[in-house]
């Protein structure tokens, strides 16, 4: 099949439902071969069965090192090494620093940023062997400016912001190229907890430009730019896909805000 990735071999993590399900979907348009993993099992098997001979499903708990190990071996056997991974796996945990237990902090760091480390750490050595890769984490604005109640969520997307530097000075030099997509808020499970209309979700997002939620696929759409050979010189990169959520706060006494 022609395409963008057209011979290539993707991981998604968390790819079942939300961004990870848009990008499984467009990688596989763009004609690669996608590993859907994640913890929600039927989710994700129902996908790869919509997706087709292009997909296939793997449970994985991302911050469990024998998990990947068992997803390496399965999509190897099937499609060769991947050459492609989205670190998309994530989860949110809203609470005020003063009521955040250490377990929790401890439960959002092992899924959020070990998760995604163990993801490289697993499935690098592959690419480093065929000589070319392309790792994508997925971070949040909350990784680029503080945020009340997520204390958790936001020091993991901060760390996941020197994990994709680090990685992408070891590894660029050898052949892999790591960057980082910073989502604003995308209308998913996790971005839209109360499952309201969009025009209601909408009205959240009056003070920042771009003055609605995104959707999913504007996410999934900039992950396939940067594993994408069109990428070619981007290496250690962040990319807000947030609307301009992060790039200033509008002062209202002053001209050029929105009324
Ligand atoms: N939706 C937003 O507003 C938003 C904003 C910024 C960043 N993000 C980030 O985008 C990514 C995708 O989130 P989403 O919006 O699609 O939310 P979502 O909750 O719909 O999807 C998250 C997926 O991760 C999976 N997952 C959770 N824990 C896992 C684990 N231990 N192992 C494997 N899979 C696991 C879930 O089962 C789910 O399929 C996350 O990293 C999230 O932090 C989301």
């Amino acid at each position: 099949m022609a395409g963008k990735l057209a011979g290539r071999v993707a991981v998604i993590t968390g790819g079942a439902r939300g961004q990870g399900e848009a990008t499984a979907r467009v990688f596989a348009a763009e004609g690669a071969k996608v590993v859907v993993a994640d913890v929600l099992e039927d989710e994700g098997r129902a996908l790869t069965r919509d997706i087709g001979a292009a997909a296939m499903f793997v449970p994985l708990d991302v911050s469990n090192a024998a998990s990947w190990e068992a997803l390496a071996k399965m999509a190897t056997a099937k499609w060769g090494a991947p050459g492609i991974l989205v670190n998309n796996a994530g989860v949110v945990h809203a609470v005020s620093i003063l009521e955040l237990s250490q377990d929790d902090f401890e439960r959002v760091l092992r899924i959020n940023l070990i998760g995604a480390w163990l993801g490289i750490k697993t499935l690098a050595p592959g690419m480093l062997a065929a000589g070319k890769g392309a790792i994508v984490n997925i971070a949040s604005s909350s990784g680029l400016w503080g945020m009340n109640g997520l204390t958790a969520y936001s020091a993991s997307k901060w760390g996941l912001r020197s994990l994709t530097k680090t990685a992408a000075m070891e590894l660029g030099f050898r052949g892999i190229r790591v960057n980082a997509v910073f989502p604003g808020g995308i209308n998913t499970k996790m971005g839209n907890i109360t499952n309201e209309a969009v025009t209601e979700l909408n009205k959240h997002y009056q003070r920042q430009p771009i003055q609605r939620i995104g959707e999913p696929e504007e996410v999934a759409l900039t992950s396939l730019f940067l594993v994408s050979d069109d990428a070619s010189y981007l290496c250690g990169a962040e990319i807000a896909v947030d609307g301009g959520q992060t790039i200033g706060v509008y002062t209202d006494f002053l001209p050029g805000a929105p009324g």
